[in-house]
C-alpha cells in the first residue's frame, strides 16, 4: 500500500474549496431519471448526458473529482477520448463506484444491505489501469418506527469497513458513504440520534479492519428533518446538529467530509453547506466538502431533455451549481447567487 499517494489523492480531493461531482447512477437509477423527461433510455443517450457533464467548460474550478459507474469509466467523448482522459485534462480526479447496489436484507423488513463484496479485489485492480484514483460504495440506513435495526447497521458497517480496506491495498482511495435516508416523517433530533449511532458503528468497524483513515474520506447526509416532518428547522439548525453529531464521532484524521444531497434541492443543499462553513470552518479538523449529485446535476438535467441544443445551456447551469457550492464550502453562498 503507498499510504502517502493515497493521502495526497485524499487531500487534493477536498483543497481549494472544490467538491465531487457524483455522476455515477447506476443504469436503472438513471434510466428512470430520464424516464421522466422524456429522455431515451438507451446508453447513447447516457453517454451523450455523461459527456456533457464532464466536458462542461470550467467545471475543474469547482469541481476536484467525478464519480463514474463502470459503464461509464469505458466511455469516450465523440472525438474519441476516454471519459478519464477528458476528466485527467480538466484537472478533475476520476473515480468509481464499486457496490452492486443495496439489496433487501434478509430478515430485516424494511431495510437494505449494500452488495458487491464477492469479487471486488478484482474489480478493483482492474478500474486502476483504467484511470480510477478513488472508489465510492453507499450503504443506506432507513429510519422508521422500528429501524434502524441492529443487524443492519452492524452488517452496513462491517462491509463498508471491508470495502474501504480492499480499496486501500488496490491504491484507491475509499469514500465510505453511510446515508441515513431522508424518506420519513422523522424529526432533525432523531435523525441525529441515528446518524450518531451508524457513525459510531461505522468508525468503530473501519478501526477493526485496520483502514488507514487519513487516506479515505467520509461521505454522509446531513442531519435533517425527514422529508414529510412538519417541522423544517433553518439552515443554522441543520448545521449545528450535523456538526454536532461528526465532532462526537469522525476522528480527526480524516481529511474531509463530502456530504451527498439526498434528495435536498439544489438551492438547500448550498444554503445549508454554506451554513456549515460560515459557523464552523475553522473550528473543525476536517473539510466540510460536497459530493452531490441530484443537488449538482438535476437543474442541468431538466434543460438538457436529450436535447442536443441545449448542451451549452445545460453544462452552464451545472458549472453555476458547482460554483455555488464551492461559495458555500468558503462560506460565501448567498441566495443572491442564484436567479441570474
Ligand atoms: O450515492 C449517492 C450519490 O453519490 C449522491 O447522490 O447527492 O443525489 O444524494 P445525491
Amino acid at each position: 500500500m503507498n499510504m502517502p499517494a493515497l493521502i495526497e489523492t485524499a487531500r487534493a480531493l477536498v483543497a481549494d474549496d472544490k467538491g465531487i461531482l457524483a455522476m455515477d447512477e447506476s443504469t436503472p437509477t438513471c434510466n428512470k431519471r430520464f424516464a421522466k423527461l422524456g429522455i431515451p433510455q438507451a446508453e447513447e443517450a447516457r453517454r451523450c448526458y455523461r459527456q456533457l457533464l464532464l466536458t462542461a467548460p470550467g467545471l475543474g474550478e469547482s469541481i476536484s473529482g467525478a464519480i463514474l459507474c463502470d459503464e461509464t469509466i469505458r466511455q469516450r467523448t465523440d472525438e474519441g477520448t476516454p471519459f478519464v482522459t477528458a476528466l485527467d485534462d480538466a484537472g478533475i480526479i476520476p473515480g468509481i463506484k464499486v457496490d452492486a447496489g443495496a439489496k433487501d436484507m434478509a430478515a430485516h423488513p424494511g431495510e437494505k444491505i449494500a452488495e458487491g463484496l464477492d469479487g471486488l479485489r478484482d474489480r478493483l485492480a482492474a478500474y486502476v489501469p483504467l484511470g480510477a484514483r478513488f472508489a465510492k460504495w453507499r450503504a443506506v440506513i432507513a429510519v422508521g418506527a422500528e429501524i434502524p435495526s441492529r443487524g443492519c447497521v452492524e452488517a452496513n458497517a462491517l462491509t463498508l469497513a471491508r470495502y474501504a480496506a480492499l480499496c486501500q491495498e488496490a491504491g484507491l482511495v475509499p469514500i465510505v458513504e453511510p446515508e441515513v435516508l431522508m424518506e420519513g416523517a422523522h424529526t432533525l433530533e432523531r435523525c441525529r440520534e441515528v446518524t450518531e449511532h451508524v457513525l459510531r458503528t461505522v468508525f468503530s468497524q473501519l478501526y477493526t479492519q485496520r483502514v488507514k483513515l487519513e487516506g479515505m474520506l467520509l461521505k454522509c447526509n446531513m442531519v435533517l428533518p425527514g422529508l414529510t416532518c412538519p417541522t423544517q428547522e433553518p439552515a443554522e439548525e441543520v448545521a449545528d446538529a450535523t456538526v454536532k453529531c461528526l465532532l462526537r464521532t469522525v476522528p480527526a484524521a480524516v481529511p474531509g467530509i463530502t456530504f451527498l444531497s439526498g434528495g435536498q434541492s439544489a438551492e438547500l443543499a448550498s444554503a445549508r453547506l454554506n451554513a456549515m462553513n460560515v459557523r464552523f470552518k475553522s473550528r473543525v479538523p476536517w473539510a466540510l466538502a460536497f459530493s452531490f449529485a441530484r443537488a449538482i446535476q438535476q437543474p442541468a438535467l431538466e434543460i438538457w431533455r436529450g436535447d442536443a441544443s441545449k448542451v451549452v445551456a445545460a453544462q452552464q447551469a451545472l458549472v453555476h451549481r458547482a460554483r455555488c457550492n464551492r461559495a458555500a464550502r468558503r462560506g460565501e453562498y448567498t441566495a443572491s447567487m442564484e436567479g441570474g
